[in-house]
């Protein structure tokens, strides 16, 4: 959703815009092109490999840029560091990147042979493997209804049961515990997909981190400074509306989308993993 994101976010010759989420650099690129190459853009990403990757996309604009390997929930921090304050326009474009999703070392897929890693920020310690192996069964059950899984009970159950006879180590001894319990498929979804994702989200403390990245928005934006959110599920889309709508109720911020803003079908068919995409932007107020 870079058109929309550009459109929300009027880059300006000028302004200064953080991309919380520089991934491939590809939304940062977009922003510094609609400011004519002529705007300061700070990028960050708790992977390095992103940083380095789009270190390379933005070589041409590298005046104007400054990439940062940090965790966005810092943000505030972070800006202090390189001795800046308030930011014109602030993207966050949440989840995994297709550089991850396909880096089949990472283990993000269900790709036959996947490690059980999941890490974003490779520095990090927990990975989904030691979830599994080594987390008791009642925060097993509690990270499943986190993410929404149904039959969490069960599936804890299932993991433990497994564990006591083999090691978790690839993605297969994940998919063989789904196969005993022959979960329902989900419409076109794979019944093992909300496990994944909640073993992921609890792996990068994703909805944690974006609790504290919303909490700051206020003092992260100059006034008319605008924000833009683009979310895959709905308990990051929840935490991002439920925020929006605080802040617009108490004056800080104005919301520019009333309703949720989708991909088009041309996207869509373009790009298949845009079709979760929800997109929400909001502005600060003059105060
Ligand atoms: C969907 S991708 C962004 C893609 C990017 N917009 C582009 O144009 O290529 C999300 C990126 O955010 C990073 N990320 C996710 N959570 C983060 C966090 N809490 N702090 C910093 N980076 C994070 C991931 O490592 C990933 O590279």
């Amino acid at each position: 959703m870079v058109e929309e994101c550009v459109a929300f976010l009027r880059p300006r010759i000028g302004g200064i815009y953080l991309d919380c989420t520089l991934g491939g650099g590809g939304h940062a690129q977009a922003i510094l092109k609609a400011a004519q190459g002529n705007a300061t853009l700070v990028g960050l990403d708790m992977d390095p490999e992103a940083i380095r990757f789009a270190g390379g996309t933005l070589s041409a604009n590298s005046g104007q840029v400054r990439l940062v390997e940090d965790n966005f929930a810092r943000v505030r921090e972070v800006l202090t560091r390189i001795l800046m304050d308030r930011v014109d326009g602030l993207l966050a474009d949440l989840g995994v990147s297709s550089h991850q999703l396909d880096d089949k070392g990472r283990g993000f897929s269900f790709q036959s042979g996947s490690p059980l890693d999941m890490r974003m920020n490779p520095a990090s310690t927990l990975t989904a493997g030691r979830i599994l192996n080594e987390w008791p069964r009642d925060d097993l059950e509690a990270l499943l209804q986190r993410g929404e899984v149904q039959g969490a009970a069960r599936i804890a159950k299932s993991i433990i049961n497994y564990r006591q006879k083999k090691k978790f180590v690839n993605s297969e001894d994940l998919l063989s515990v789904f196969h005993e319990l022959h979960l329902p498929r989900r419409r076109s979804f794979h019944p093992g997909t909300l496990v994944f994702q909640a073993l992921r989200l609890a792996v990068n403390r994703e909805l944690e981190n974006l609790s504290l990245l919303l909490s700051q928005l206020p003092l992260l934006l100059q006034p008319n400074g605008r924000a833009v959110f683009i979310s895959y599920h709905s308990l990051e889309d929840r935490l991002i509306k439920q925020s929006f709508k605080e802040l617009g109720r108490s004056g800080v911020c104005k919301i520019l989308t009333e309703k949720v803003v989708r991909p088009t079908r041309e996207e869509i068919l373009q790009n298949p993993r845009s079709r979760s995409a929800k997109l929400r932007a909001i502005e600060r107020t003059v105060s």
